[in-house]
């Protein structure tokens, strides 16, 4: 069954159609089913991390995804460019690891981001970076031998968003950050590579939409179909932790809205129309960005053992 979704969501010719698809950005009303999150704290605090305020927030849950949990874009605009800029520029860098590191293209004084601005296949080339406990894509196992000091402004806005959401234990230990150009697409997996499998996952989207696809703990299980626009980060906990999930397709969209001005003015971040800001945008109009941060060691526990 996921399969079949996947294929059917992926084709070109014919092209699907996306009725069923899960469009959190309709009304309310217009979303059958779907159960407003109630135990969020409402309370007005302040904007951090490129977060609009918490009252502004709209958190949601499907009944039949146990422990899933969608927030529908809660970043201020110029939020999402300190994100977007993160993921391209910083992300990228050493000590991380990148898909590309093996294929001896980058000079060792120099760094995927600037060398790519006059290399467009090398651009496009970058498909993943690993930050943290760096995921192991042959052997699927994280190891204390392969590990690098996470960023601290992405453990910090995940772990209070995971507050925010009662997971007071969170820790940020791992992330994977995808890169998609628009015939991209990402097989239906699970995640069970880290030792704490409980603690939820946090998914983080900007650029152009993706068609996403959470199924259930086996591939005959039918899965939904939800699109994921820029800014919208969606949570897999309880149940939903260990269920099959994948994009089999990325939609170029009319309105980029990571360029919009905010209402009120945020320092420190990229203005949409600042020279500065264009490889960033050039970018993002034919491409997607995805951080995926998980927690890998159980609470209290101070290192892997194996
Ligand atoms: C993943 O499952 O690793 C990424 C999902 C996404 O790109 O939204």
């Amino acid at each position: 069954m996921f399969k079949h979704s996947f294929k059917y969501y992926k084709s070109k010719n014919p092209p699907p159609n996306f009725e069923e698809v899960l469009d959190f950005q309709k009304p309310e009303f217009e979303l059958n089913g779907i159960v407003i999150y109630k135990d969020l704290a409402l309370k007005s605090s302040l904007c951090n991390y490129g977060l609009k305020n918490l009252k502004d927030w709209r958190v949601y849950q499907i009944p039949s995804k146990n422990g899933f949990i969608f927030i529908r874009n809660p970043f201020t605009h110029a939020g999402q460019r300190y994100w977007i800029k993160k993921c391209l520029k910083d992300y990228s860098r050493k000590p991380n690891k990148l898909n590309i590191d093996n294929f001896n293209v980058i000079p060792s004084d120099k760094n995927w981001w600037d060398t790519a601005q006059s290399d467009k296949t090398l651009l496009q080339s970058l498909r993943w970076a690993t930050l943290g406990y760096h995921h192991n894509w042959d052997t699927k196992i994280y190891s204390e031998d392969n590990r690098s000091d996470f960023p601290s402004d992405l453990k910090d806005m995940t772990e209070y968003i995971a507050r925010k959401l009662g997971f007071m234990d969170f820790i940020a230990e791992a992330a994977i950050v995808n890169y998609y150009q628009l015939n991209s697409t990402l097989s239906g997996h699970t995640d069970h590579s880290e030792q704490n499998l409980e603690a939820p996952l946090f998914s983080f989207s900007f650029g152009q939409t993706a068609v996403f696809l959470l199924g259930g703990k086996t591939i005959d299980e039918k899965p939904v179909a939800m699109f994921l626009r820029s800014g919208d980060i969606l949570i897999m906990s309880k149940q939903s932790r260990l269920c099959y999930h994948g994009v089999p397709r990325v939609i170029k969209i009319d309105h980029d809205i990571w360029n919009d001005e905010d209402e009120f003015n945020s320092n420190n971040y990229y203005e949409a129309n600042d020279a500065l800001w264009t490889p960033f945008n050039n970018y993002l109009s034919h491409s997607r960005i995805n951080m995926n941060v998980r927690q890998v060691l159980h609470t209290g526990q101070l290192k892997l053992c194996h």
